[in-house]
Protein backbone atom coordinates (compact mmCIF):
# COMPACT_ATOMS: atom_id res chain seq x y z
CA UNK A 1 0.00 0.00 0.00
CA UNK A 2 2.74 2.97 1.31
CA UNK A 3 4.72 1.51 -1.34
CA UNK A 4 2.46 2.22 -4.19
CA UNK A 5 1.09 5.53 -2.88
CA UNK A 6 5.31 6.29 -3.31
CA UNK A 7 4.61 5.10 -6.94
CA UNK A 8 2.03 7.50 -7.35
CA UNK A 9 3.67 9.88 -5.86
CA UNK A 10 6.96 9.90 -8.23
CA UNK A 11 4.39 9.32 -11.49
CA UNK A 12 2.04 12.61 -10.86
CA UNK A 13 5.71 14.54 -10.10
CA UNK A 14 7.59 13.07 -12.96
CA UNK A 15 4.40 13.80 -15.20
CA UNK A 16 4.14 17.40 -14.37
CA UNK A 17 7.96 18.29 -14.30
CA UNK A 18 7.82 16.80 -17.60
CA UNK A 19 4.73 19.35 -18.76
CA UNK A 20 6.76 21.64 -17.32
CA UNK A 21 9.94 20.93 -19.31
CA UNK A 22 8.14 20.41 -23.05
CA UNK A 23 6.40 23.94 -22.16
CA UNK A 24 9.90 25.66 -21.71
CA UNK A 25 11.14 23.71 -24.95
CA UNK A 26 8.13 25.12 -26.86
CA UNK A 27 8.35 28.34 -25.92
CA UNK A 28 12.03 28.57 -26.76
CA UNK A 29 11.55 27.05 -29.93
CA UNK A 30 8.99 29.98 -30.81
CA UNK A 31 10.58 33.02 -28.96
CA UNK A 32 13.98 32.86 -29.99
CA UNK A 33 13.53 33.14 -33.55
CA UNK A 34 13.80 36.66 -33.83
CA UNK A 35 15.62 37.36 -30.44
CA UNK A 36 17.15 36.00 -27.21
CA UNK A 37 15.61 33.79 -24.99
CA UNK A 38 16.80 36.26 -22.43
CA UNK A 39 15.14 39.52 -22.79
CA UNK A 40 11.86 37.07 -22.45
CA UNK A 41 13.22 35.18 -19.27
CA UNK A 42 14.31 39.04 -17.78
CA UNK A 43 10.18 39.90 -18.01
CA UNK A 44 7.76 38.64 -15.17
CA UNK A 45 4.48 38.90 -15.69
CA UNK A 46 0.72 36.81 -14.98
CA UNK A 47 -1.01 35.26 -17.60
CA UNK A 48 -3.01 38.66 -18.77
CA UNK A 49 0.57 40.05 -19.01
CA UNK A 50 1.75 37.55 -21.69
CA UNK A 51 -0.95 37.17 -23.71
CA UNK A 52 -0.84 40.64 -24.22
CA UNK A 53 3.06 40.12 -24.91
CA UNK A 54 2.04 37.18 -27.56
CA UNK A 55 -0.50 39.65 -28.60
CA UNK A 56 2.27 42.24 -29.80
CA UNK A 57 4.37 39.73 -31.11
CA UNK A 58 1.96 39.32 -33.66
CA UNK A 59 2.89 42.64 -34.83
CA UNK A 60 6.33 41.76 -34.63
CA UNK A 61 5.90 39.06 -37.34
CA UNK A 62 5.12 35.95 -34.79
CA UNK A 63 3.72 33.31 -37.10
CA UNK A 64 -0.31 32.90 -35.73
CA UNK A 65 0.04 30.07 -32.98
CA UNK A 66 -3.13 28.11 -32.25
CA UNK A 67 -4.70 28.11 -28.18
CA UNK A 68 -2.89 24.97 -27.61
CA UNK A 69 0.32 26.42 -28.35
CA UNK A 70 -0.30 30.09 -27.09
CA UNK A 71 -1.57 28.25 -23.56
CA UNK A 72 2.19 26.15 -23.34
CA UNK A 73 3.83 29.54 -23.51
CA UNK A 74 1.77 31.37 -21.29
CA UNK A 75 1.98 28.38 -18.80
CA UNK A 76 5.62 27.97 -19.13
CA UNK A 77 6.21 31.80 -18.61
CA UNK A 78 3.42 32.57 -16.11
CA UNK A 79 4.41 30.41 -13.76
CA UNK A 80 8.27 30.91 -13.92
CA UNK A 81 7.93 33.75 -10.86
CA UNK A 82 4.64 32.62 -9.78
CA UNK A 83 6.01 32.91 -6.31
CA UNK A 84 7.98 36.26 -6.69
CA UNK A 85 4.81 38.21 -8.32
CA UNK A 86 2.54 36.85 -5.50
CA UNK A 87 4.86 38.35 -2.93
CA UNK A 88 4.71 41.60 -4.83
CA UNK A 89 1.03 41.82 -4.96
CA UNK A 90 0.51 40.55 -1.28
CA UNK A 91 -0.64 43.19 0.87
CA UNK A 92 1.40 43.40 4.01
CA UNK A 93 0.31 40.91 7.12
CA UNK A 94 -2.23 42.56 9.18
CA UNK A 95 -0.44 44.21 12.75
CA UNK A 96 -2.94 43.35 15.98
C1 LIG B 1 8.97 37.43 -35.65
C2 LIG B 1 9.93 37.89 -34.70
C3 LIG B 1 9.63 37.69 -33.21
C4 LIG B 1 9.21 36.55 -32.59
C5 LIG B 1 8.96 35.18 -33.18
C6 LIG B 1 9.09 36.88 -31.19
N1 LIG B 1 9.44 38.19 -30.97
FE1 LIG B 1 9.57 39.14 -29.18
N2 LIG B 1 10.32 40.75 -30.08
C7 LIG B 1 10.46 40.93 -31.45
C8 LIG B 1 10.95 42.28 -31.72
C9 LIG B 1 11.22 42.85 -33.10
C10 LIG B 1 11.09 42.89 -30.47
C11 LIG B 1 11.53 44.30 -30.20
C12 LIG B 1 12.95 44.30 -29.79
C13 LIG B 1 13.32 45.66 -29.32
O1 LIG B 1 12.52 46.58 -29.44
O2 LIG B 1 14.41 45.78 -28.81
C14 LIG B 1 10.71 41.92 -29.46
C15 LIG B 1 10.76 42.14 -28.09
C16 LIG B 1 10.29 41.26 -27.14
C17 LIG B 1 10.26 41.52 -25.71
C18 LIG B 1 10.82 42.72 -25.02
C19 LIG B 1 9.77 43.76 -24.93
C20 LIG B 1 10.24 44.90 -24.13
O3 LIG B 1 9.70 45.97 -24.35
O4 LIG B 1 11.13 44.74 -23.29
C21 LIG B 1 9.67 40.46 -25.12
C22 LIG B 1 9.38 40.25 -23.64
C23 LIG B 1 9.35 39.52 -26.17
N3 LIG B 1 9.74 40.04 -27.38
C24 LIG B 1 8.73 38.31 -25.95
C25 LIG B 1 8.50 37.38 -26.96
C26 LIG B 1 7.85 36.11 -26.72
C27 LIG B 1 7.31 35.63 -25.39
C28 LIG B 1 7.86 35.46 -27.90
C29 LIG B 1 7.29 34.09 -28.18
C30 LIG B 1 5.87 33.96 -28.05
C31 LIG B 1 8.47 36.32 -28.90
N4 LIG B 1 8.85 37.49 -28.27
C32 LIG B 1 8.65 35.99 -30.22
C33 LIG B 1 10.23 39.99 -32.42
C34 LIG B 1 9.79 38.71 -32.20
Amino acid sequence: MIKSIYILFILIVGVSANEKNNNEIFTKKICTQCHNFDIVLDQKGDTYFWNKIIESMYGNGLQKLNGKEKNKIINFLSQKNKNEIEQKFRRKPLQY
